[in-house]
């Protein structure tokens, strides 16, 4: 399986988000993801919708908003009105009827939807939301920050999840290459990945290199 590149626009220069966009884009990424913060579910503020409906027409690249806040479900609607694609919901912040919920309504406009866990949170927790959602985004970092180091001990929930899963996994959170190559290993198909490609000397290379990442 092809492996996915969607770099975490929270590392790239916010005075010139546009042509950050522009120039990923022309290195063939798949698709954006942007950070959502709100200052009580992880302790920092980043962007909201009015960002993201400005830079909608900039490029043709999918948006995934990862929303890292609580009560994500009165915002949804908001994400989904400004331009995004597919809306990452954390299970931490919702219960998984809630999720069910919106996943039917996403679905029924033609948008994705995908859950997301904490490293500390068990797989059970999702149980219930595979059935539903269109992609998993495992944290290997505690959310909150770009740049920190990526946690190895959440491995091993990749594979176990790889086991009975047959659907897009994600992972986010301190990837560069040695670790993207990992995750791939056991069962990650999309890394989500801000510093190593925003802050890298050569783009184009960093890029490439996660493209290449193959089992
Ligand atoms: C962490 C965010 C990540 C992060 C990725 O809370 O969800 O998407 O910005 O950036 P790096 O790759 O720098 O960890
Ligand atoms: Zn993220």
């Amino acid at each position: 399986m092809k492996t996915q590149i969607a770099p975490s626009l929270l590392s790239a220069d916010f005075s010139r988000l546009a042509e950050e966009i522009k120039d990923v884009e022309a290195l063939g990424v798949d698709f954006l993801h942007l950070d959502i913060m709100d200052g009580h579910f992880v302790p920092n503020i980043t962007i909201g919708p009015p960002v993201i409906k400005s830079l909608r027409p900039v490029t043709s690249l999918r948006f995934e908003a990862h929303l890292m806040i609580e009560s994500p479900q009165n915002y949804i609607d908001s994400f989904v009105d400004a331009g995004a694609d597919i809306i990452t919901l954390h299970i931490e912040t919702i219960k998984s009827s809630e999720f069910k919920k919106q996943a039917l309504k996403l679905h029924k406009i033609g948008k994705k939807i995908a859950i997301s866990l904490n490293p500390k949170t068990m797989l059970s927790q999702i149980g219930d939301c595979l059935d539903h959602c269109d992609m998993v985004l495992i944290m290997t970092v505690q959310p909150g920050f770009g740049g920190q180091k990526f946690m190895p001990e959440v491995l091993p929930k990749i594979s176990k999840l790889r086991s009975y899963y047959k659907g897009d996994i994600a992972v986010d959170g301190g990837i560069d290459y040695e670790n993207g190559k990992l995750t791939v290993k056991e069962g990650a198909n999309i890394l989500a990945c801000g510093t190593y490609i925003f802050k890298a000397k050569d783009r184009r290379e960093a890029i490439e290199k996660l493209k290449n990442i193959t089992i």
